[in-house]
């Protein structure tokens, strides 16, 4: 971590620079959390960076512009929330770190091929992303395109090379991970969000999409955990199961406050964005108070399912609340 705000993201061997709000929502009055996750959060990012750094080929193998661009798209400052979700919800149901490298890895994979083509022309038409060029515009459409191509299968890849994971359970992570990000998961999420430009949804129909073509992810992450868990008693499945749908669709909420509210230079985006493209929107449907509001209600209501984590969810639980509070 560097200093004055910022986060040195991440590797020696990577030197992109972004601004840091993982710093953690220390001044919310409802809950009173220790700094413990936010001390391993450099350690996280690096166990999934190293992943990413060992998987994806280097920029000098041919063709070398596409394996550039796949770079690019993953080691440009990303957050690595969906990671850090693996490793938290990991943390909370007593797992080893290495038997969450794979799907930490995976999951940002396929994030990271989901922001390219979002950003392409055809879909939001985006200039910039974590502060620089995005994938096309630094390279050009076609490579795009193929880089996001070439991201997503090298996700299934990591998941098929399971390391040490117990027998059958790459399989399981497979079946997670492939359903979150298809025509069932973010992909279709994607697609309804793009049928509703110009559209009015209601406000249940703008979470649904949400939970699709955002919240699949986010759940993806803390299912990948609990799949991993030997003996899981059902109770305590469907709360990290309902943990990760709820925390799924405010992130997206908030990804729009932000849109509306945050500044170009510290969001790394185009702030304005939605509204120049007519998005269907929680905060352009209902008002920026409103949306806040909801987003406070689903971090509660996420909050809740923990309760019975006792100390085990506390990463889970600096994490949702990092979800609504972030600046960027
Ligand atoms: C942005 O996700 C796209 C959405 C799903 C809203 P993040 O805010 O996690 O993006 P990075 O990876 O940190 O840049
Ligand atoms: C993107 O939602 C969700 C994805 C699946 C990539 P947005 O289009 O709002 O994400 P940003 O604002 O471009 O990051
Ligand atoms: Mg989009
Ligand atoms: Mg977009
Ligand atoms: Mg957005």
């Amino acid at each position: 971590c560097g200093d004055g705000g910022r986060i040195i993201a991440q590797c020696c061997c990577r030197e992109a620079v972004i601004p840091c709000t993982l710093q953690g929502p220390a001044t919310n009055p409802e809950i009173d959390l220790p700094a413990a996750f936010e001390s391993r959060i450099a350690h996280y990012t690096r166990r999934v960076e190293d992943v990413l750094d060992e998987v994806l080929p280097a920029a000098t193998v041919e063709p070398r512009r596409l394996h550039d661009a796949m770079r690019y798209a993953v080691f440009n400052g990303g957050k690595r929330v969906r990671p850090l979700l693996v490793y938290a919800a990991g943390e909370c149901l007593g797992l080893r770190q290495e038997l969450l490298d794979a799907p930490a890895a995976a999951i940002e994979l396929i994030h990271a091929f989901s922001l390219v083509h979002d950003d392409l022309p055809a879909m939001d038409d985006d200039d910039i992303r974590r502060g620089k060029p995005t994938v096309h515009r630094q390279f050009d459409e076609a490579t795009a395109i193929l880089a996001a191509d070439a991201l997503q299968p090298l996700a299934f890849r990591v998941l098929a090379d399971p390391r040490d994971l117990p027998a059958g359970t790459s399989s399981r992570l497979v079946r997670i991970v492939a359903d979150a990000a298809g025509s069932i998961g973010m992909t279709g999420g994607q697609s309804m969000d793009l049928a509703a430009e110009g559209q009015s949804l209601t406000a249940d129909e703008i979470e649904h999409m949400y939970s699709l073509k955002t919240g699949a992810l986010i759940h993806a992450s803390v299912m990948c955990a609990a799949a991993l868990a030997e003996d899981l008693p059902e109770d305590r499945a469907s709360a990290i199961d309902a943990f990760g749908r709820t925390i799924g669709v405010a992130f997206q909420i908030k990804d729009d406050i932000l849109d509306v509210e945050g500044e170009t230079e510290v969001i790394g985006k185009q702030s304005g964005a939605d509204q120049r493209l007519g998005k269907a929107t929680s905060p352009g449907l209902a008002g920026i108070e409103a949306a806040r509001a909801r987003c406070n209600s689903l971090l509660r209501s996420a909050l809740e399912q923990l309760d019975d984590f006792g100390d085990d969810a506390e990463s889970l639980r600096w994490l949702a609340r990092f979800v609504v509070e972030r600046g960027n």
